[in-house]
C-alpha cells in the first residue's frame, strides 16, 4: 500500500511506521490516523514481522491531535466523525507495537505512544496533555492510561494544568521502558522489536494480551466516558476559542460556555 503521511520499513523481523508531517509536528490528523492503523494492521498480518516500532521524528513524535482539523467541530460532528474510533484499531493490533519517542509527545500524541505497548523514549523526549489550554479536555486515553500509569497525583496535574513530563521524569514514573540518548532512541526501539519479534508469536500474542487485560479490565468504560465528554466540548465557545487562539497564536480569553 502507499501512503501520504507515513513511512515504513523492515528490519529484519521488526515493521516500523513512521509518522510523517514535519510541517505540522506530526499532528495527527484523520489520514495519519487511517494510515498509521492500515500499516500496523498490514505488519499484523504478515507472518515475516514479530513486532512494531511506531515513531516520529526527533523534534516530535506528535503534538497531538490536528487542531487546524477540528477547531470548527460541532459536538454532532465529532460524534458523527468518531475519529478517536480509528485509534481502537490500533488497540486490536494483536502482535507487540513499541513507541519509540523523542521530542514532543503531546496531547493525542500521548495518547497514541500510551496506547503502544512499551515505550522507548530519548532524552529529549516531553510528555504532556495539553488539551485544557484548548478549553478541552484528553478524547483518546489521557485520563485513563495516564492515571493507571503515573498515578491519580500526577496525572490531574497534568490534565488540569498542563504539567509536562521530562523522559527521566516519564522514566521514575513508570510511563517509559527506558530513556537513551537521541541518537539512539530509534535504534533501540529497532532492536528491542527484533529481540521480542523473534520470540514464540503464540505465546508472545497471548502475553501481550494477558498484560493488557491485568492492565485495561475496566479501560474501556473509563475510555467511552471520557471519549463522549470530549466530543460533548465541542458545545462549547471555549473550545472554539481555545482552538482559534492558538491558531492565531494569541492567548485563549475564557468564558465558561
Ligand atoms: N495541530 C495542528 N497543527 C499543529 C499542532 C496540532 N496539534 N501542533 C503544532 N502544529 C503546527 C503549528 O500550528 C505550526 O504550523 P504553522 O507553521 O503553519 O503555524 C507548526 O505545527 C509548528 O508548530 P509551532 O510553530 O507551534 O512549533 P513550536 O516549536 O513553537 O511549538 C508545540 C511546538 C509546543 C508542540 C506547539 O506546536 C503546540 O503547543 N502544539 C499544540 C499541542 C496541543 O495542544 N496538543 C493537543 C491537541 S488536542 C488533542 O490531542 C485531543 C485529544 O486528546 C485527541
Amino acid at each position: 500500500m502507499t501512503y501520504s503521511t507515513i513511512l515504513t520499513e523492515v528490519h529484519d523481523k521488526a515493521g516500523l511506521v513512521q509518522i510523517h508531517r514535519p510541517e505540522a509536528m506530526n499532528a495527527l490528523n484523520a489520514t495519519v490516523m487511517e494510515e498509521v492503523a492500515a500499516a500496523l494492521q498490514e505488519f499484523d498480518a504478515d507472518a515475516a514481522i514479530g513486532a512494531m516500532v511506531l515513531t516520529g521524528d526527533e523534534r516530535a513524535f506528535a503534538a497531538g491531535a490536528d487542531i487546524k482539523e477540528m477547531a470548527e467541530a460541532s459536538s454532532v460532528d465529532m460524534i458523527k466523525a468518531d475519529r478517536i474510533s480509528r485509534w481502537d484499531r490500533i488497540r486490536k493490533v494483536t502482535k507487540p507495537v513499541i513507541a519509540a519517542v523523542s521530542g514532543w509527545c503531546l496531547g493525542g500524541g500521548s495518547e497514541l505512544a500510551m496506547g503502544c505497548d512499551m515505550i522507548v523514549a530519548s532524552e529529549t523526549a516531553k510528555f504532556g496533555q495539553p488539551e485544557i489550554n484548548l478549553g478541552v479536555m484528553p478524547g483518546a486515553g489521557g485520563t485513563q492510561r495516564l492515571t493507571r500509569a503515573v498515578g491519580k497525583a500526577l496525572a490531574m496535574e497534568m490534565v488540569l494544568n498542563n504539567r509536562t513530563l521530562t523522559a527521566s521524569e516519564a522514566l521514575h514514573h513508570g510511563l517509559v521502558n527506558r530513556v537513551v540518548p537521541v541518537e539512539l532512541y530509534r535504534e533501540e526501539a529497532i532492536q528491542l522489536a527484533k529481540e521480542i519479534g523473534a520470540r514464540a508469536p503464540l505465546a508472545i500474542r497471548f502475553a501481550k494480551e494477558a498484560v493488557n487485560n491485568a492492565y485495561e479490565t475496566f479501560l474501556t468504560d473509563g475510555m467511552a466516558d471520557e471519549r463522549r465528554s470530549f466530543y460533548f466540548l465541542f458545545s462549547s465557545e471555549d473550545q472554539k476559542e481555545g482552538m482559534k487562539a492558538f491558531i492565531e497564536k494569541r492567548p485563549a480569553e475564557w468564558k465558561g460556555s
